[in-house]
């Protein structure tokens, strides 16, 4: 278990670019053998491009998606019409998923700052689903981009009161207090009133606080006020906030909070539905 924490620790401390590299090297085997013998799927990254997790074949990463789609309709009622926003959209899981249900009526926007993910959305998914647009967008991240714009001080490109639903999944658990807030107050701009958001965060209250120490795979050591690093010199690598803090957030940007499901990423799995904490938040009408 620690040396997968050493590993982990050493992974992190590459940069973005190596990291990018040494996945394609290592997966390319693998990746060249699927495509000679006809193993993969048009809108699925071969593994070596799938920087957004743990790589997948392309039937594991289709079901991952499906899962995330499923979580959509059950806990915030995504319609098949719906006018969507895909906060930090990756290289596709989700979308890939959402062009078996949103129609063309529907609009689907995601944006992400690396560029490699959606060159492959723009070339593979919006090709086919021109209801589907997918933005790039040059912020700095430690464990995603170099870029000098700052996400503290991103404005949304989208019009006001536009989307129906709006959701980010493992985005939130990636970002820092400060750009976090700058999003939230963003999404209440662009949301419509009445509008709903999903999103996913590693969070902990008094009573759980030294569970976010137990799992030595998977530990937030680094102690803020209100919040936890898992690690100070890659700072976007993973954050687990407080419960308290996070619902002051949201009440600072007149959001309401609508509930709190929790995940498996501190223990027990029984009953739960996903690995991180999904926060549904609404904006009021
Ligand atoms: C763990 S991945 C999840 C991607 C996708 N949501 C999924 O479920 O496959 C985290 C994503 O957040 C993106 N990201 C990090 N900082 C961001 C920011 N400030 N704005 C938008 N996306 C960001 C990363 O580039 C990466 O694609």
């Amino acid at each position: 278990m620690i040396k997968k924490n050493a590993l982990r620790t050493l992974w992190y401390s590459l940069s973005s670019n190596q990291r990018f590299l040494i996945r394609k090297l290592y997966y390319f085997p693998v990746d060249f053998y699927d495509r000679l013998t006809g193993n993969y799927h048009k809108y699925v990254p071969p593994r070596g491009y799938i920087y957004t997790g743990s790589p997948a074949n392309y039937e594991d990463y289709i079901d991952q998606g499906k899962h995330q789609l499923g979580l959509l309709k059950s806990e915030i009622d995504l319609k098949p019409n719906d006018c969507v926003l895909d906060v930090g959209s990756g290289i596709g899981r989700t979308a890939i998923a959402l062009t078996t249900y949103l129609d063309t009526s529907a609009r689907y926007e995601g944006f992400d700052v690396v560029e490699l993910g959606v060159e492959w959305c723009d070339s593979k998914i919006k090709k086919d689903f021109p209801n589907f647009n997918f933005k790039y967008i040059p912020l700095f991240n430690d464990l995603y981009n170099n870029a000098n714009l700052k996400a503290k001080e991103f404005i949304f490109p989208y019009e006001k009161n536009y989307f129906d639903k709006i959701f980010s999944f493992s985005v939130f658990t990636h970002m820092q207090i400060d750009e976090i807030q700058k999003y939230f107050s963003e999404i209440q701009k662009v949301l419509k009133p009445n509008g709903i958001a999903f999103s996913t965060f590693f969070l902990y209250d008094d009573t759980t606080e030294n569970q976010t120490q137990i799992n030595k795979e998977f530990t937030f050591s680094k102690k803020k006020d209100g919040y936890s690093l898992m690690s100070d010199k890659v700072k976007s690598a993973n954050i687990a906030i407080h419960k308290d803090k996070l619902k002051t957030m949201l009440e600072f940007e007149n959001l309401t909070l609508v509930k709190i499901i929790d995940g498996f990423w501190k223990g027990n799995q029984e009953n739960k539905i996903e690995y991180q904490d999904i926060v549904i938040f609404k904006k009021k009408s």
